[in-house]
């Protein structure tokens, strides 16, 4: 297809405002889906994405649509690259928008704008794309498009009249947007003379044919067939083969400058088609790379151990096939005293990790613990030496000087009634108030920095509930701030129990203590002796439990009683030795772990 009849766009979105279903309409409006064909998301096409309701990978698909001209019909070809609406995958978003010229901006016209609708608008004005404004769910009655067109108008500097009113759940106002679509976004640019240069924006590993790599193509061509080139690492591949998304892959001649597709090699790992990354011909390479994207880091990490210590091998090897199509996954070996094998795996964040622990369970059958999660410290102690620390049970012994631990940068937009709630809520996580907008009379922009420690736990939740739902919360990585952080370490009979040395600010370390040590006790049966449960700061104590010891013979209120009962509870009993884990001197059957590890 000549370039200028191409369109490159995408949906940018809050979470929720209804861009799986508004890209379905389009499918249909298209044609490229027919009726009977339909499925809701349609372009979602993990389960756990269509259960959650939340798009994960970015897909990108391509659909004909027919404006009239001058010279009667003519039909473009539009290229529409979904992206996540969670913060957790915003780097996916970023991505995406690199490969687009265009962005439709999607509002729920019941809802107005939000934070993540104005973190992704940030995103795709800074990449230079056409921004069309759209008003969606207008058949909702709580709908009030006219409010919420002018908030949108002068947010982005255009006229109210020029925000597009569509219903995803009818399909109102779907041809009129792909109508402006073509009117608006400019055709791609490029030079289909120069070498190949091709980016890859995702990759996805596809147990039938290997590595699928998701290009857009800015200068030249691609062919069938040919040699082509990873122009960070040299590698050479052979185009098994090349086409277009729509709706399922369909191979063609080749894509030329502009136009958006996939590429299958017959690689087998995704990092050898790394997103971001250039794709030349190795015929005729180019020589510049195109401008790459930042790789995805870590933040947040906890550990994962089979409940049954037997699936070690198991769960590893469903990390491993996990981490063929997330880059963003790491992992490695992790023993722990109180739960065994398994291992310490890094995260985006809170969602990604349990999309992670959700498809362990899931697809792979695995039953698994988590750790609670942490995120990265840097601790300098009075030596000089630094650590970087992503295990609270690794925090360096001796005298510390500082300990540093990542901060965020967060946008919470709110009903204005909320805002004092809302700036409580901040102030018990340790935030510090950067500075508040008014959007409107009604609706305000509150700015934070908070510890990102603060945040991966349960602040979304607390934040919807103290406002009714009616806040919405965005933020990006900040660096980092030095904090009165310690280690408080679990203590069991004197011995430490891992999983439960927890980072925490000097402050909370005594109702964490004191939690702890209270859960515990009342979770770890009795023993012959008595044990102590403490919580302790190095060698202070801070808080203690003490589980009483016991005193009767369990089989003694068995005497003279029914022999079958007697023989059940030696079985019972025998069974739950397997999983006992020994703390010192200690039995704890590992379910009381994990019960601890699991209560809120
Ligand atoms: P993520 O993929 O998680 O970012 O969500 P999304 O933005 O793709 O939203 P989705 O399409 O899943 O829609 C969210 C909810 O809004 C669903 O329950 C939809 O049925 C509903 N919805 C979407 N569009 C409309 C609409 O035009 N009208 C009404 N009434 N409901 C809609």
């Amino acid at each position: 297809t000549a370039p200028e009849l191409l369109r490159n766009f995408s949906i940018i979105a809050h979470i929720d405002h209804g861009k799986s279903t508004l890209a379905d309409r389009m499918l249909q409006a298209t044609g490229v889906v027919q009726p009977r064909d339909m499925r809701a998301q349609y372009l979602d096409r993990m389960d756990i994405e269509r259960e959650r309701g939340i798009t994960i990978k970015s897909q990108a698909v391509r659909m004909p649509w027919a404006v009239e001209g001058p010279d009667g019909a003519v039909v473009h070809a539009l290229n529409m690259i979904d992206t996540p609406g969670h913060v957790d995958f915003s780097y996916e978003v970023n991505r995406s928008l690199a490969a687009c010229e265009g962005a439709v901006l999607l509002v729920d016209a019941a809802q107005g704008i939000q934070a993540q609708t104005l973190a992704n608008l940030y995103m795709a004005i800074e990449g230079d794309l056409t921004i069309i404004p759209v008003l969606n769910k207008i058949d909702l009655p709580a709908a009030e498009p006219e409010r919420h067109a002018e908030e949108i108008a002068s947010l982005i500097g255009c006229e109210p009249e020029e925000v597009l009113k569509v219903s995803g759940k009818t399909g109102l106002g779907v041809p009129e947007l792909l109508d402006r679509i073509v009117e608006a976004v400019p055709p791609p640019v490029g030079d289909p003379s120069a070498p190949a240069r091709a980016m890859i924006f995702d990759s996805v590993y596809d147990t039938y044919r290997g590595v699928v790599t998701y290009v857009r193509v800015v200068d030249g061509a691609l062919k069938p067939r040919e040699r082509i080139e990873m122009l960070s690492t040299g590698a050479v591949h052979d185009l098994l083969e090349i086409g277009v998304i729509s709706p399922e892959p369909k191979p063609s001649g080749g894509l030329g400058a502009g136009e958006v597709g996939y590429l299958i090699t017959g690689v087998k790992d995704v990092r050898q088609s790394k997103v971001g990354d250039t794709v030349t011909s190795a015929a005729a390479p180019a020589t510049e790379p195109l401008a790459g994207y930042q790789d995805p880091k870590p933040m947040v990490f906890s550990g994962l151990f089979p409940v049954d210590g037997s699936d070690f091998p198991a769960l590893r090897d469903a990390l491993d096939r996990l981490k063929l199509n997330d880059a963003a996954l790491t992992y490695e070996p992790e023993t722990s005293v109180a739960l065994g094998f398994g291992f310490r795996c890094g995260y985006l964040g809170l969602l990604h990790l349990e999309i992670i622990r959700e498809r362990l369970e899931r697809e792979f059958n695995l039953d698994i613990i988590s750790t609670a999660p942490s995120v990265v410290y840097e601790v300098t102690m009075e030596d000089r030496s630094t650590h970087t620390v992503t295990n609270p049970s690794e925090f360096p012994e001796g005298k510390v000087s500082s300990v540093s631990e990542p901060v965020v940068r967060a946008t919470i937009l709110t009903p204005s009634e909320f805002v004092g709630t809302v700036m409580e809520l901040c102030q018990s996580r340790r935030g510090a108030m950067q500075g508040m907008d008014y959007l409107s009379e009604t609706r305000v922009e509150m700015h934070y920095i908070l510890p990102l420690a603060e945040i991966v736990f349960d602040f979304f939740d607390a934040l919807k509930s103290r406002t009714r739902g009616y806040a919405s919360l965005d933020y990006e990585m900040d660096g980092a701030q030095d904090a009165n952080l310690v280690k408080v370490d679990i203590l069991l009979n004197g011995e430490k129990v891992d999983a439960f040395s927890a980072i925490v600010h000097r402050d909370g370390a005594y109702s964490y203590g004191v939690m702890m040590t209270k859960r515990l006790k009342d979770l770890i049966p009795r023993q012959q002796f008595e044990v102590p449960v403490q919580a302790a700061i190095g060698t202070r104590v801070i808080a203690r439990e003490t589980i009483r010891a016991l005193r009767k013979d369990m089989l003694a209120k068995c005497y003279g009683g029914d022999i079958t009962r007697k023989r059940k509870l030696l079985e019972k009993q025998k069974e739950g030795k397997k999983r006992m884990k020994a703390i010192g001197r200690v039995d704890v059957p590992q379910e009381a772990f994990i019960a601890a590890l699991g209560a809120d």
